[in-house]
């Protein structure tokens, strides 16, 4: 089956709820929050295809709903994996690796640490996603690699 397809079969149902769907109306990195899902849980997808894990399906669920908040509070890096969750389980059936995914995906700048290799993927694919969406959308490179790095390393002093 063409990945596309198969893709948008395990996303289908996520991309009609109403609820999901209004990401598409808050910025997120110089897009949408809804783009930028859509981005983290493509390239979960290709990369699980790629070591073909057996939970594909669910990771990619996982990640696609990892930023499922559309509070617009500026700096709301230690509390969105929580609130992201909570929207997420109102709406859908997780089993505990993905609300781990979910929980865990700032790590290190949130409560829940990853406890699988998935969330690490997710939480790995979703920094690199937002590296390439600031620096195209939002500011130069340097400054968004700066910007990630220093708010690792300030999250790991603390
Ligand atoms: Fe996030
Ligand atoms: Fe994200």
């Amino acid at each position: 089956m063409n990945w596309e397809i198969e893709f948008n079969e395990i996303i289908s149902d996520i991309l009609v709820n109403e609820n999901f769907i209004d990401l598409k109306y808050v910025i997120h990195h110089g897009i949408s929050r809804l783009d930028h899902s859509l981005h983290v849980a493509r390239i979960t997808y290709l990369l699980c295809k790629k070591l073909h894990m057996k939970n594909l399906k669910e990771v990619t669920r996982a990640a696609l709903l990892h930023d499922f908040f559309d509070n617009k509070e500026k700096f709301a890096f230690y509390k969105h994996a929580d609130w992201a969750l909570e929207n997420a389980m109102k709406e859908f059936q997780l089993n505990s690796m993905q609300q781990n995914i979910i929980a865990s995906h700032m790590f290190p700048i949130c409560h829940t640490l990853p406890n699988c290799k998935e969330s690490f993927i997710v939480s790995t694919v979703d920094k690199m996603v937002a590296l390439y969406e600031l620096t195209k959308y939002k500011v130069p490179i340097e400054i968004g690699a700066i910007f990630i790095f220093v708010i690792n390393f300030l999250a790991i002093q603390r």
